[in-house]
């Protein structure tokens, strides 16, 4: 289906389809979603189980994250949505001298991940905006955060990392990968079509291009030069991962991760009509070589505060 086709089936989506979509198709939803504009608070409910049954396509990628990670055993850290905790146990097990503070602000991820905690973690219950009402300047010697900012608006990001630079000691490093331009293309239209038809959203993530986000940190106060002489070098990179998932696991990743972010925004009686819509069209999603991969376009980010 076109998106032309897509203005004629649902009369009541035009304007929202050609603010999201112009000649350029698809490469134009991606400049909708990078704009990522949500209200205060916005933030679908996940449930703390499911997710954690779901993780396996991030869980691949812990010894890539972790390449670049200089962390230290005595390092005290902070993980931003740390979502069911069980990549935060994994940096606890690095940091087995010191401390790993998980912030998150879904009370369902939170269970489990004190279920899953080490002895040397804690956690809060709060946003990536908030984090100042909770934790002091120079509270950490490191922040990361793995797979969250694609569910913040690009509006908020400046002040986010304004934050984290303050919340981080001088000399320490902010480690982030989050979705990028690019992320999750192929799965985007099907999501967004049948969303609108359904008096729904346009996909809800923002997806920044690696030099936005690099003039972001840099004017957050960051830089890219290690403060120390054999430190690590920083980067702010775009990098593309082909993420393996079978058809059971992409109906798993859609239930536990991804279909509320389109039902926030849709009128409660429409969501069970729309998650049966999108599941029966899956094999849509099927590759040539029979997978349901996924190419995940990521923001891959190291950088430090000054010393
Ligand atoms: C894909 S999960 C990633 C969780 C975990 N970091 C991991 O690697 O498994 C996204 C997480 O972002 C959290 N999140 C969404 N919006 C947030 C916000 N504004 N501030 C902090 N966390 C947020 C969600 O609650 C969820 O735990």
């Amino acid at each position: 289906m076109t998106w032309s086709t897509l203005s004629i089936v649902n009369e009541k989506s035009i304007s929202n389809i050609e603010t999201y979509v112009d000649g350029n198709g698809v490469d134009r939803l991606h400049d909708a979603v990078l704009a990522g504009t949500h209200p205060d608070g916005w933030l679908p409910t996940w449930d703390g189980a499911s997710y954690a049954a779901n993780t396996s396509h991030h869980r691949a990628l812990d010894g890539w994250f972790l390449q670049h990670f200089p962390s230290r055993r005595d390092d005290v850290l902070l993980d931003i949505g740390c979502g069911s905790g069980d990549f935060t146990a994994v940096v606890a097990e690095l940091v087995a001298d010191g401390e790993v503070v998980g912030a998150e602000p879904q009370a369902s991820l939170l269970d489990h991940a004190r279920a899953v905690m080490r002895p040397n973690q804690r956690f809060e219950q709060v946003s990536a905006q908030q984090l100042d009402t909770v934790f002091p300047r120079d509270s950490f010697d490191a922040v990361f955060s793995r797979a969250v900012f694609q569910w913040i608006p690009g509006q908020d990001y400046p002040g986010i990392f304004s934050t984290v630079r303050q919340l981080i000691k001088p000399g320490g490093w902010f480690r982030l990968e989050c979705g990028g331009a690019g992320n999750i293309k192929a799965i985007l239209p099907l999501l967004a079509e049948v969303s609108l038809r359904h008096a729904g959203p346009p996909p809800p993530w923002t997806f920044l291009d690696p030099g936005t986000i690099l003039d972001m940190l840099q004017a957050a106060g960051f830089v890219l030069v290690s403060p120390q002489a054999d430190g690590m070098a920083g980067y702010v990179n775009s990098v593309a991962q082909r993420r393996p998932f079978t058809r059971e696991e992409l109906i798993g990743w859609m239930r536990s991760q991804c279909f509320q972010g389109f039902e926030i925004d849709m009128p409660p009686g429409n969501h069970a009509a729309y998650r049966a819509e999108v599941e029966d069209r899956i094999d849509e999603l099927q590759r040539r070589d029979g997978t349901y991969d996924l190419t995940y376009v990521r923001i891959d980010a190291l950088v430090y505060r000054p010393a």
